[in-house]
């Protein structure tokens, strides 16, 4: 049972939530177009490698309803979440480096900020092995984006600064001590290390997703979806400091920190309810890397 990812970097609700709005059908065209890939008389099969809950995994099955989805993380609450949410798709628990599927299996592989934390030999050469010849490989990956929080959200009293202070170094030791983030690379980098794995015709496109909840083309469901997904992840970043820091931090500190995100979110929503536009956003650039076997 390997839990490590969603018990110290993301948790199911963080990633869940905000991967489902990034992945939402009002996108569907602009990441069709980016995906360029043509389902119409094929029965498809598509593997998206790190799937985590299964967010981009459901979008695919029903952007490409005449595909064959397998979706693959090594985290086992992931897989479990996202076979419960989506029993219709087959989940896997597998690690990237060693896929358990044959030669030549797959026509797509896909994968969501994932490709950074793997080493790019075994990231690569497994899609290439398990790409049936002509079959195609997209690495989406999070390039700079905006995020900016919405006033009573950003501030942060000193019992909250202390209690971050004190988690810190724990929080950057797991991430040196798992890899996180240890194969990131930049723009022209990545293609060229695609190339370098074997992929040809290799191709970019960038895709912005504006997540804004005071935009006027922005449903009140839309918009409480988007500041409950960045509660969810404020909740999850607390409950994963036992985990990260055990000890440092008391049980009753820890309710304290809660009640405190609670409040904050409350208040965001409280606002956003009388009209009283924050325009807080985030706003995220997306490269999706395609390249042929
Ligand atoms: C940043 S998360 C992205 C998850 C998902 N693609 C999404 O966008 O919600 C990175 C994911 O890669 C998975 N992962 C990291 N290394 C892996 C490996 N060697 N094999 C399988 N999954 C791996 C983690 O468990 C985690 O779910």
């Amino acid at each position: 049972m390997n839990t490590i990812w969603s018990d110290y970097f993301q948790n199911i609700g963080t990633l869940y939530l905000s991967r489902t709005l990034r992945f939402s059908d009002v996108y569907k065209e602009k990441y069709q177009s980016a995906f360029c890939i043509d389902d119409t008389n094929r029965n498809l099969k598509m593997l998206e490698v790190g799937c985590g809950p299964g967010a981009l995994t459901q979008s695919l099955a029903r952007w490409y309803p005449n595909a064959d989805i397998i979706g693959v993380d090594r985290d086992t609450s992931f897989i479990d979440f996202a076979a419960q949410q989506a029993p219709q798709i087959q989940f896997v628990e597998a690690d990237a480096t060693a896929l358990p599927f044959a030669d030549n299996t797959f026509d797509v592989t896909i994968s969501n900020t994932v490709q950074e934390h793997i080493e790019p030999a075994k990231f690569f050469g497994e899609q290439l092995r398990v790409l049936k010849p002509g079959g195609i490989c997209l690495v989406l990956s999070m390039r700079r984006g905006v995020s900016i929080d919405a006033d009573c959200i950003a501030e942060e009293n000193s019992f909250e600064q202390e209690i971050w202070d004190r988690v810190n170094r724990y929080s950057q030791e797991a991430l040196q001590k798992y890899a996180v983030g240890q194969y990131a690379m930049n723009e022209s980098e990545l293609p060229l290390a695609m190339e370098k794995y074997g992929f040809r015709q290799i191709s970019t496109e960038y895709l912005t997703i504006n997540l804004t909840p005071d935009n006027p083309g922005t449903s009140k469901e839309q918009a409480y979806a988007m500041i409950n997904a960045h509660r969810q992840t404020a909740i999850d970043a607390v409950n994963s400091i036992p985990h990260t820091a055990p000890g440092i931090v008391s049980e009753e500190e820890l309710i304290q920190m809660r009640e405190r995100v609670n409040q904050k979110y409350d208040k965001r929503i409280e606002l956003y309810d009388k009209g009283s536009k924050q325009w807080d956003t985030s706003m995220s650039l997306t490269m999706v890397l395609r390249g042929m076997k």
